[in-house]
């Protein structure tokens, strides 16, 4: 591999999508070239994954269902977008990735750490994220902000417990690993702009 897969992460309304444009255009002032990606989604077969797992389905939608369904999104984005891109040395800036499953399925879901850690050996092995940036944000402050876009999903509305409990595990995760980066997302969007920066031109120096 010789680019580089930079992701931004956090909860709904943390402010990933602008942060992407940023990063974008700061690397590209670098002469860096880059994609970006979505997860779940990103290939066509991995969009249609995404439109399944948000749809608001009228029978239950079981845990390990939904878990499957992220990681099959998963490895079709690393195998037909994320490693082609990488060796041809176009950096990739992802909108989630594999930590969003540990947050979201481990730690809102009550996935146990065992069967996240053998879906992962399966479908990803040893590929990481060069740097992640975990986009801090309370709960409340993040879905006002993703409420004002519109119509919920199936995700978007589970109760105020379940973002709780992802936060929780975004920060107990982010706390333990020197590759991710965490920024306070609730402040006003030029401080979290400005701090995204900082953080990038020092990984670029
Ligand atoms: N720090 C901030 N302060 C105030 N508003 C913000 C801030 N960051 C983002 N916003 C606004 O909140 C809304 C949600 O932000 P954005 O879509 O970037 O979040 P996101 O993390 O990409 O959410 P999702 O995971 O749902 O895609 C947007 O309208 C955006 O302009
Ligand atoms: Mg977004």
């Amino acid at each position: 591999m010789i680019g580089k897969f930079i992701v931004i992460e956090g909860l709904e309304g943390a402010g990933k999508s602008s942060v992407i444009r940023l990063i974008r255009k700061t690397l590209a002032a670098h002469n860096i070239e880059s994609i970006s990606t979505r997860e779940p989604g990103g290939t066509p077969m991995a969009e249609a994954i995404r439109d399944c797992v948000k749809h608001d389905w009228e029978e239950n939608v079981v845990v390990e269902t939904e878990l499957l369904l992220m990681y099959a999104a998963r490895l079709q984005l690393l195998i037909n977008t994320i490693k082609p891109a990488l060796e041809k040395n176009v950096w990739v800036v992802g909108d989630r990735h594999d930590l969003s499953t540990q947050a979201y399925q481990g730690g809102g879901r009550g996935v146990s750490d065992d069967v996240l850690a053998s879906l992962r050996e399966m479908t990803l092995k040893n590929f990481n994220p060069d740097l992640t940036i975990y986009m801090d944000v309370e709960p409340e402050v993040g879905l006002k902000r993703a409420r004002g876009r519109g119509e919920l999903d199936r995700i978007e509305k589970e109760g105020m417990e379940f973002f709780k409990r992802t936060r929780k595990r975004y920060l107990d995760l982010a706390g333990n690993d020197p590759a991710i980066i965490m920024v306070d997302a609730n402040q006003e969007i030029e401080l979290v702009h400005k701090k995204v920066k900082n953080v990038l031109l020092r990984y670029l120096s």
